[in-house]
């Protein structure tokens, strides 16, 4: 369900804003065709891939799927990949990255991706509740690992908790667009039956595709389905006694990913089973590890740091907007160099300490003191 449509205001307001500089700008450098450019075609690549918001439907109370139009210079995600959003709130520029939730085959196009709202989340939150037709937002292109093999005979196992079925969804799709389903099981978590995003449509694939088969489990509603509570290694063998022979692709929030890699790999077969992540996997905490002071040489900010709080939020906290992505290590947006001190990664507890290194400081925290250049 389309929530709002508001395409004719963001125009309007978008051409009152170009002609307004087109008006003022001169006075202090000439317009280039760039911005006339921009009028007829805001999706157009010359100021970085773009996208624009094309619907706006409803899953949950809680999650919303956004329908966007790539501009030019989108190359086709693969099913499982994400890609990153950039937009502004209150004139600071957030980026964070999405799984696409559509199958690559989708012929009009578009892409989406399904957010859910979670508690401190300022992006998602605002997606969630400010998305609207007519928007634009900054795009990186689709990447990741996380996708199905190009040719394989394997039977499929998935195991998914909460908005981590997006990225299933975007492979299930492209399995039923293609006419190429195979042996799969599908073993999700939500909370209750209303938390569970797409229930419907996996339920219309199970019915479709026999091959297919579906278990939505509630965690906190037991109803009368075979399933319920939490992941363990009873319900693998209740629905899927033969999971350490299929390939396994799990995404859901880092307890359950952190219990699947420890029975896939006490089995023998770790290999087989693929994870996504929606954090950094970190390492246990350091008992030893310290903070420090941070000097950001450029800004000449600074700030106290505990050893465990990554570099970027202690640069927000601090008033600053340092470039990033994924917030989890894996994109490189964040990248910065280290003038002094060390940083420590909290994903490995690796210390960096040679200046003049680039850091990631989405996943690094002080280890001591340290300057940044931000
Ligand atoms: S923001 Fe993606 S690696 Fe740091």
């Amino acid at each position: 369900m389309a929530i709002s449509t508001q395409a004719d205001s963001a125009t309007s307001s978008r051409i009152s804003r170009l002609l307004s500089r087109s008006l003022v700008k001169p006075m202090v450098t000439p317009l280039v065709p760039g911005d006339f450019l921009e009028l007829v075609n805001p999706l157009r690549f010359g100021r970085g891939l773009r996208g624009r918001i094309e619907q706006v439907l409803s899953e949950t109370a809680d999650a919303r799927t956004l329908v966007i139009r790539p501009g030019r210079g989108w190359r086709a995600h693969r099913a499982g990949q994400f890609v990153s959003i950039g937009i502004d709130i209150k004139g600071v520029r957030h980026s964070r990255c999405y799984s696409i939730s559509s199958a690559p085959e989708r012929a009009d196009g578009c892409f989406s991706i399904t957010v859910k709202a979670v508690d401190g989340g300022r992006v998602s939150t605002h997606l969630v509740r400010e998305a609207q037709t007519g928007m634009l937002i900054h795009l990186s292109p689709a990447e990741g690992e996380f996708v199905l093999p190009s040719v394989s005979a394997d039977p499929l196992l998935f195991v998914t908790a909460g908005s981590g079925i997006t990225p299933i969804m975007s492979m299930l799709r492209s399995l039923a667009a293609r006419d190429a389903m195979t042996d799969a099981v599908l073993i999700h978590y939500a909370p209750t039956p209303a938390d569970c995003i797409f229930a419907d449509e996996l339920r219309a694939l199970a019915e479709r595709f026999p091959q297919l088969r579906v278990h939505l489990v509630n965690t906190r509603a037991t109803g009368d389905a075979a399933l319920s509570g939490h992941f363990s290694t009873a319900h693998l063998e209740q629905v899927c006694s033969d999971w350490q022979t299929r390939q396994a692709y799990a995404c859901g929030p880092r307890a359950l990913l952190a219990t699947l890699d420890a029975i896939w790999s006490q089995a023998g077969v770790a290999e087989r089973l693929q994870v996504e992540r929606f954090q950094a996997a970190l390492a246990p905490a350091n008992a030893g590890a310290v903070g420090g002071e941070v000097r950001f040489s450029r800004s000449g900010r600074l700030a106290q740091a505990d050893g465990a709080k990554p570099l970027l939020e202690v640069a927000e906290a601090a008033g600053l907007a340092p470039a990033h992505g994924c917030r989890m290590g894996i994109c490189h947006g964040c990248m910065v160099t280290l003038k002094s001190g060390c940083v420590r990664d909290l994903r490995s507890g690796h210390i960096h300490r040679d200046s003049g290194e680039l850091v990631q400081i989405c996943v690094c925290a002080a280890a001591g003191d340290v300057e940044i250049e931000l």
